[in-house]
């Protein structure tokens, strides 16, 4: 087997650590295998802008570029959070990313642990059993629309929202193949009510749909899609929608299982593909050994799903599974008077999992 070439992107706060945690597990899972992985680190984000100026350095671009599958851990620092003046931040180093690399699907699973369920802030019966998928367009909107910025006197603001009917051609494409291969619902979520930009959305996905007969489509506006995670997340299978509506929906998603620090990422589209926690780079608690490493070692397991090695992904999972089973978990899904696991234990519980193959 040829050697995988997987770049390690760790960036701020508690990425380091929790990176740590993800390369233990795929090691071990590599060594199960007798896969050959080589790992090439690069930087990204405030600590890239501290060592080099950029937040994506064209270093780190070109060893994404050449990699099978970028492994990232989170960006972000309250210097630059709070100042709103900073010429250069780190979130541009994620943007900049996602558009060189033409990564315009942003895949983001959502689903319940049953030990967990007693976690969410929903009631259990709202919850269990809820499992979709959010596909987020991650290269175009708001995020990327020009003209923006700010008038010379400073006191007027502006960003702008553009979409071409390409962009979403291919997302919502997209969306239909991964309902195709799960429960074949589409929910297409926009604010055509209001947006320009959504009517393009919906003409276009109502012709994709015709497509896919197979599969059962339905369109909703953002407010009340944001209402219907809360009131009835288990009428959803595969949501598609924008770049803001999706970054949005997905953070109010990503708690209904329990907490945030569960839900791994993909982005793909034309380049090399990355993985990451939706989470961010948790300041507070950078280098304290207590986050969650678990979103991050799932993104390490949908980075085996798509390089057509789902039998690893599931192994991963599965181990991942069997430590919250155990309540080897770190504080924020510790139950009350239970021992608390630091990053590094969960880390090791994960990997000893995996290199038992019996279920701990
Ligand atoms: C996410 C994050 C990013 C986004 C930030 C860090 C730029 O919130 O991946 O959801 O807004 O896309
Ligand atoms: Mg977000």
């Amino acid at each position: 087997m040829n050697t995988l070439n997987i770049a390690l992107l760790a960036g701020d706060g508690i990425g380091p650590e929790i990176m740590e945690q993800a390369v233990k597990v795929v090691d071990t899972i590599a060594n199960k295998h007798k896969l050959n992985i080589s790992y090439s680190k690069a930087l990204v984000g405030a600590i890239a802008i501290e060592q080099t100026g950029q937040p994506y350095p064209e270093e780190t671009h070109q060893i994404c570029m050449q990699a099978d599958a970028v492994l990232f851990g989170a960006i972000g620092h309250p210097k630059y959070d709070n100042d709103p003046n900073a010429k250069v931040r780190p979130e541009q180093g994620l943007l900049a990313m996602r558009k060189k690399l033409g990564l315009f699907a942003n895949v983001r699973p959502v689903s319940c642990y049953s030990s967990l369920i007693e976690r969410s802030p929903l009631k259990p019966e709202r919850i269990e059993g809820a499992d979709f998928v959010v596909v987020r367009e991650l290269t175009g909107g708001i995020y990327f629309g020009q003209p923006r910025g700010r008038s010379e006197d400073g006191l007027k603001a502006f960003d702008t929202c553009v979409y071409e009917t390409y962009e979403i051609e291919r997302i919502v494409r997209y969306a239909f193949e991964t309902a195709m291969q799960r429960d074949k619902k589409l929910c297409m979520v926009d604010k055509a009510n209001v947006l320009a930009t959504s009517r393009l959305w919906r003409m276009v996905s109502d012709e994709i749909a015709k497509e896919y007969p197979d599969v059962e489509y339905s369109k909703m506006f953002v407010d009340n899609a944001a209402m219907q995670l809360i009131v009835n997340p288990k009428q959803f299978d595969v949501i598609v929608t924008g770049n803001m509506f999706g970054d949005i929906l997905t953070d109010e998603a990503s708690v209904l299982g329990g907490s945030l620090g569960l839900l791994p990422s993909s982005s793909i589209g034309k380049h090399t593909g990355i993985f990451e926690p939706i989470h961010g780079s948790y300041p507070q608690a950078a280098g304290k050994n207590i986050a969650n490493p678990m979103g991050m070692i799932l993104s390490a397991a949908m980075l085996f799903d798509h390089l057509k090695m789902s039998n690893i992904g599931t192994e991963i999972r599965d181990a991942v599974e069997a430590c919250i089973n155990k309540g080897i978990v770190t504080e924020d899904l510790a139950k009350a008077g239970e021992k608390v696991y630091s990053t590094s234990e969960v880390g090791d519980a994960v990997a000893q999992a995996i290199g038992n193959s019996v279920l701990i």
